[in-house]
């Protein structure tokens, strides 16, 4: 059997299992909790400072004080990653909640951060070959620059999209005519060759970032809202977060996007990708 992970909690290194927070955190008893979620390429942490400055945003508009600088943090995971070299590539989950609350309401200045080590699971092939089906759903998400851990919505039309053989759902709102994000991704068009992402009223996904990053100097980037009828519309359309690198959506609702078939734009920018992480060293680009 595996050795069980270890984890950081509130300044000590601990075994999983004995890892335990209190019923009265803020995070349990009102969702008052910020977090991060990445990923190792060669065991090295992939964009390590951004999802970190993207921590403190978060904390920030929630009004949390991160227990922690950031380079306290990259000394921590750096300790954590050794202590877990049972795991090949690795996932790192970063929560800081409002901490222990006695009346269950007043922070108290005292938050709680627990960072959990364990091994990635790697994805079904099929999706990058195949494409996915998406479903959309007119919603925005409260605070959404920052990745707090209302996800309520996401775990709710979730289970609608997977009823309906989806695997994510694109949000927008009909009454403003713009596409926002995926619940748990960001969310690409490619029409005439060019390639548009919403540029407010999201969460700044730092996969997104790096793959704006990746193609700057080979396509027009349109960092732009996108409306419902350009989603529909689109040649191609693909998504990106950690987890699931870029995926592309052959399908939103009911409609075909483009013939169907994962777009060539989009098999280019997936190889540019792979390319970029599997000779991932810690340079990022520029
Ligand atoms: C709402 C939302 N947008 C975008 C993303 C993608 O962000 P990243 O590429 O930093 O993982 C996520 C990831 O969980 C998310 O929850």
């Amino acid at each position: 059997m595996s050795r069980e992970p270890i984890y950081y909690l509130n300044g000590k290194y601990i075994s999983k299992s004995k890892a335990k927070i209190s019923v009265n955190d803020l995070g349990f008893l009102r969702n008052y909790s910020v977090f991060e979620f990445l990923r190792t390429y060669n065991g090295i942490p992939f964009y390590l400072d951004a999802h970190l400055t993207r921590l403190e945003n978060s904390a920030k508009t929630v009004g949390i004080k991160l227990p922690n600088s950031q380079k306290m943090l990259k000394k921590i995971i750096t300790k954590l990653l050794d202590l877990n070299k049972q795991f090949n590539e690795k996932k790192i989950h970063i929560i800081v909640t409002g901490g222990r609350a006695e009346d269950s309401i007043t922070y108290q200045g005292k938050p709680t951060i627990v960072i959990m080590i364990g091994e990635l699971i790697k994805n079904p092939p099929a999706i990058y070959r195949q494409g996915i089906k998406v479903i959309t759903e007119d919603y925005n998400r409260n605070n959404s620059s920052a990745k707090t851990t209302d996800y309520f919505h996401a775990i709710k039309s979730l289970q609608k999209a997977k009823s309906k053989g989806a695997e994510e759902v694109i949000y927008l709102n009909n009454k403003e005519g713009l596409v926002y994000e995926g619940s748990r991704s960001t969310v690409f068009i490619v029409k005439n060759g060019k390639v548009q992402s919403p540029n407010h009223g999201v969460l700044p996904g730092i996969t997104a970032s790096v793959v704006l990053k990746l193609l700057q100097k080979e396509f027009t980037i349109i960092k732009e809202m996108v409306t419902p009828k350009e989603l529909f519309d689109a040649d191609e359309i693909f998504i990106t977060a950690t987890t699931k690198e870029i995926v592309p959506v052959v399908q939103v609702n009911n409609m075909k996007v483009g013939n169907g078939k994962v777009g060539s734009i989009t098999k280019l920018i997936m190889s540019r990708f792979e390319t970029y992480t599997e000779n991932w060293s810690g340079k990022e680009v520029n």
